[in-house]
């Protein structure tokens, strides 16, 4: 109010003015460091010193980038590695129903796994409890852990199905590295990625090697990993085997498990930006539409897929959780 002026030093009015030629403001390295401390410190600050880096080192990457694809070597190396290696023969073209339908029950799982696993994580007091009704000493537990569990087992179960149809069907050719040049063309396709000249390739028929290695981890790396230290922190691992425990601790299992869920978060945001940042209407024709061609038709099955995420997310609260929680055990508060 009133006490505004006298309270706010002069010099902060000063500093906050964008483009300030005051002499006393520019010649004061004490006050500058002053101004970027203050900005550490409040949460907006941080978020958008955050973002200045963070672009500041995409524009270094693009830069870097397109001058190095200006030289001889590099060039000569994306000519020799240009992004993705050859399929071995009888590779399958294109995406079979299954594959759609599991890779669509794959993220509607994964969206509520990774909020109710971080709701376990941040919710003091949760909103309801859930108890086994078998096991000779069940222990209580939040209906949100529940969720999580629940959620975990059937995403394992589509997972392991997928792996099954995967190898029955020659579709792991696709998503397994089958020779070691897949890492001078991921290197390439980086290369090609930072430099702004994306690869051009067609997930139709072959993926360029960064996808396949991003495929390959996801899939036999980082979904083992999470099911693997998922299943030591819950109720389900053997306690009573103090060797097994001893040998493979809960803290180790902690350790990663929240890791590997921000590696799946980051995998998302990529994968999902390049998805519709490199032909939307085709590429969303591939997974949902079941066809190579450019027109809507994936899009709104993609959308009606939406839908149903976005509706499983404001369903997944106690008011509808506790129904189906106590088919299997007894929800209390
Ligand atoms: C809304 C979110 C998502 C969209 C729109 C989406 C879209 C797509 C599309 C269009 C493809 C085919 C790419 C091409 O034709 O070049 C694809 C492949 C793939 N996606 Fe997603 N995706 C999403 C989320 C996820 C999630 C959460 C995962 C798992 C962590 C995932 C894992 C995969 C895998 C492993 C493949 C390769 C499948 C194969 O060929 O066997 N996706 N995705």
């Amino acid at each position: 109010m009133a006490a505004e002026p006298v309270t706010a030093p002069v010099v902060e009015r000063v500093d906050t003015t964008v483009g300030s030629v005051n002499p006393v403001d520019t010649s004061a390295p004490g006050r500058e460091t002053g101004r970027v401390e203050k900005l550490r410190r409040s949460r907006g600050g941080r978020a958008a010193l955050w973002a200045v880096g963070i672009l500041v080192v995409l524009a270094l990457a693009v830069f870097t980038a397109r001058w190095l694809m200006t030289t001889e070597p590099v060039q000569s190396f994306v000519a020799r590695y240009p992004g993705e290696t050859e399929l071995p023969p009888g590779a399958p073209v294109g995406f079979p129903a299954w594959l759609a339908w599991q890779h669509f029950f794959n993220i509607f799982l994964m969206v509520l796994i990774i909020r109710s696993g971080w709701q376990v994580r941040t919710q003091r007091r949760p909103p309801a409890t859930w108890t086994a009704r078998w096991g000779a000493n069940p222990k209580k537990i939040s209906i949100n852990l529940w969720l999580h569990q629940s959620l975990d087992i059937l995403w394992m179960v589509n997972g392991a199905l997928f792996v099954v149809l995967l190898i029955s069907t020659g579709q792991w050719m696709r998503v397994v590295p089958t020779s070691w040049e897949v890492f001078p063309n991921a290197l390439s396709a980086i290369l090609q990625y930072a430099s702004l000249d994306w690869p051009t390739e067609n997930g139709w028929v072959n993926y360029n090697s960064l996808q396949v290695i991003a495929y390959f981890v996801a899939i036999f790396v980082a979904a083992p990993l999470a099911a693997f230290t998922g299943f030591r922190m819950s109720g389900a691992w053997p306690s009573k085997a103090q060797v097994l425990s001893k040998i493979y601790p809960v803290e180790v299992a902690r350790a990663i498990h929240l890791p590997v869920m921000f590696y799946f978060l980051g995998f998302i945001v990529v994968h999902v930006a390049l998805v519709l940042s490199t032909g939307a209407l085709r590429n969303l024709n591939h997974m949902y539409g079941g066809q190579d061609a450019v027109n809507w038709y994936g899009f709104w099955i993609f959308f009606v897929s939406l839908l149903i995420i976005v509706g499983g997310w404001f369903a997944a609260r106690p008011l509808f959780l506790a129904p189906i929680a106590s088919l299997f055990g007894k929800v209390g508060r």
